[in-house]
């Protein structure tokens, strides 16, 4: 599902002043269905990574490869069309769109890349997301009217309804509390063993790290594996 071999990012001009190498030959490999959550003190690349797999940023050093195809080799739109139709972004904070509902939101990724899907089955695939989600009865709520639980499981929705192969997720927990980061924990958890989506996780959260199978730590631009649990 994912490669990565000798994966290298340094910010600002190599070899200037003020160039900061943030990863140093990342390689890893993971399996189609398969869970990996990756910790590390703030500051340490996390993000860098996880935007890195999912084509949103360019490495600087090193090969990205997604179902075996090279990152480097695709054109912008082709690195666009993938991003939408095989990957699912959930961040921290979820940009929903506050004047849509909540159905809306979880539509907008539908917009640009049908499928051949009809309008009547995309909404129906939405229905059955919220409901999935634990939000069918808040369907035609605004964005604003929702916890902030309610908000990130929208986004999970949202980023599951061009049905991708690969979930990547950047400290989804990261502004919920405890009681709420578990059950968000939980969800993606179940979604990647009932639906087999492939999940890559950030996190800081010990409650997510432990429902997820293989915890990688990101520290001095490598990566160290933490066992499984
Ligand atoms: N666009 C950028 N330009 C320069 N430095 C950046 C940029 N993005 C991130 N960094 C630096 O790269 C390092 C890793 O950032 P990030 O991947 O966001 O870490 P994490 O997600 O683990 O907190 C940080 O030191 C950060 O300041
Ligand atoms: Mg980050």
């Amino acid at each position: 599902m994912v490669e990565l071999v000798d994966v290298m990012k340094t910010y600002g001009e190599p070899g200037g002043a003020g160039a900061v190498s943030v990863l140093k030959g990342i390689t890893l490999t993971i399996e189609p269905g398969r869970s990996v959550v990756m910790v590390g003190p703030s500051g340490c690349g996390k993000s860098t990574l996880l935007n890195i797999i999912g084509g949103l940023d360019h490495p600087t050093g090193g090969r990205v490869l997604l179902d075996g195809r090279d990152l480097a080799g695709l054109d912008d739109e082709e690195l666009a069309r993938i991003r939408r139709r095989a990957i699912g972004f959930v961040f921290q904070l979820h940009h929903l769109l506050p004047q849509c509902t909540v159905l809306e939101n979880v539509l907008i990724p539908t917009l640009a890349a049908r499928d051949g899907s009809t309008q009547d089955e995309v909404r129906a695939r939405a229905r059955i997301l919220l409901a999935r989600v634990g939000l069918e009865d808040r369907m035609s709520y605004r964005p604003g009217e929702l916890s902030g639980g309610q908000r990130q499981r929208v986004a999970v929705a949202r980023a599951l309804i061009n049905r991708p192969k690969l979930l990547l997720a950047d400290e989804p927990t990261g502004s919920l509390d405890e009681s709420t980061s578990r059950s968000i924990a939980e969800l993606l958890a179940e979604l990647n063993r009932d639906e087999g989506v492939t999940l890559v996780v950030v996190t800081h959260s010990r409650d997510l790290a432990s429902r997820i199978g293989q915890v990688l730590e990101l520290s001095g631009g490598v990566l160290h594996e933490r066992g499984r649990s």
